[in-house]
């Protein structure tokens, strides 16, 4: 008798279909309460006692291998089902995401592009510096407040290794190893000890540049910057220098742009002044020029600072620098567009 139950058993082994319909015809067969199982099952009391343990073994294993093909056949089929059926191999693939630039590499980039249609090429120094290159060379003197704990993060004392706290040290850098004339920008990270805020962080970018020939004059100066915020902000931006001081620079200015939001009518950005600080400048020193073995009877020269996060928040209209270091995708995705 057990013969018939193992033809059953090859019989649901080999058995396999994607087909609903199939796979319920085949429960039917076997275990419907009609069923062959359910029939066998009825006709255990029939068989003979020495043969009963057996044919018992066999049925249960029949069952149970049915009743488990039925689930595995039904789960297949219902996941292929849910499989997208891809029906036209030649329709062009969904695109990648892009990635896209930061806003602080599109505004470098945008800078270094204004000044080498005016003929600066660029030039990098190091990030961790000596205080010859970041204060001494520049002319800071020693009691400097410049040079207190609080601005600068010290690696080392004595001789002094420090994080540059501005690319003014590529200056010296530059004018050690080349003769002028020297028409240069230096873009490059910097480091302060500061709180981080909305308008502070230990961390940000600025581009330098340094111009020294024979009869370079403030009105160069001038015109060089005026040149620039009209490339970056529009033909209509004016600019307005006020007296500052830097060791490194004699005479030395602030600059200012008209408010790119206001266009110099005031609002609350620019304080109702009609105009933003975006840079510090001025004739290189002579001092600073002698330091570097280049003489200042014969040679001027002018330099300038700015901060390539300022200039972004001030053309993007972005008032948190802290986005600027987040690397969150909602604020970066916003600039997908500018590629330069
Ligand atoms: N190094 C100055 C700063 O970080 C900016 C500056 C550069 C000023 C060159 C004058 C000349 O604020």
């Amino acid at each position: 008798m057990t013969e018939n139950i193992d033809s059953y058993i090859e019989e649901v082994e080999s058995f396999n279909s994607g087909n609903q319909d199939e796979i319920e015809q085949f429960r039917i067969k076997f275990l419907s309460k009609k069923g062959i199982i359910s029939t066998l099952f009825t006709q255990l009391k029939d068989v003979p006692a020495d043969q009963k343990k057996e044919f018992g073994q066999r049925l249960n294993l029949l069952k149970n291998k049915a009743t488990d093909k039925v689930k595995i056949l039904k789960e297949q089929s219902v996941s292929s089902a849910q499989e997208p059926v891809v029906d036209d191999l030649t329709s062009p693939p969904e695109p990648l995401p892009l990635g896209t630039r930061h806003p602080v590499s599109i505004v470098r980039n945008e800078i270094i592009d204004i000044f080498s249609k005016i003929g600066f090429t660029i030039s990098e120094g190091p990030e961790i510096e000596d205080d010859w290159h970041v204060f001494s060379g520049l002319n800071f003197p020693d009691e400097h407040p410049a040079r207190d704990m609080q601005d600068t993060f010290f690696i080392e004392k004595n001789p002094d290794i420090l994080l540059r706290t501005h690319t003014s040290s590529v200056q010296i850098r530059v004018m050690e190893n080349e003769k002028p004339p020297i028409r240069k920008i230096f873009p490059g990270r910097v480091f302060r000890n500061e709180v981080i805020s909305a308008r502070a962080h230990c961390i940000f970018h600025q581009v330098e540049g340094l111009y020294i020939d024979k009869n370079v004059s403030f009105a160069d100066l001038k015109q060089t910057l005026l040149f620039f915020a009209k490339e970056m902000f529009g033909e209509n931006t004016q600019i307005r220098l006020r007296p500052a001081f830097f060791p490194f620079t004699e005479p030395s200015a602030e600059m200012d742009v008209s408010c790119t939001i206001c266009k110099g009518k005031g609002c609350n950005v620019c304080k109702y002044t009609g105009f933003l600080e975006i840079l510090g400048c001025g004739m290189v020193d002579p001092n600073v020029l002698e330091s570097s073995d280049i003489s200042s009877v014969e040679y001027t020269g002018f330099a300038f600072g700015m901060g390539i996060e300022r200039v972004a928040m001030l053309k993007y209209h972005i008032n948190d620098l802290r986005l600027f270091f987040e690397n969150d995708t909602r604020f970066l995705n916003q600039f997908k567009g500018d590629i330069t």
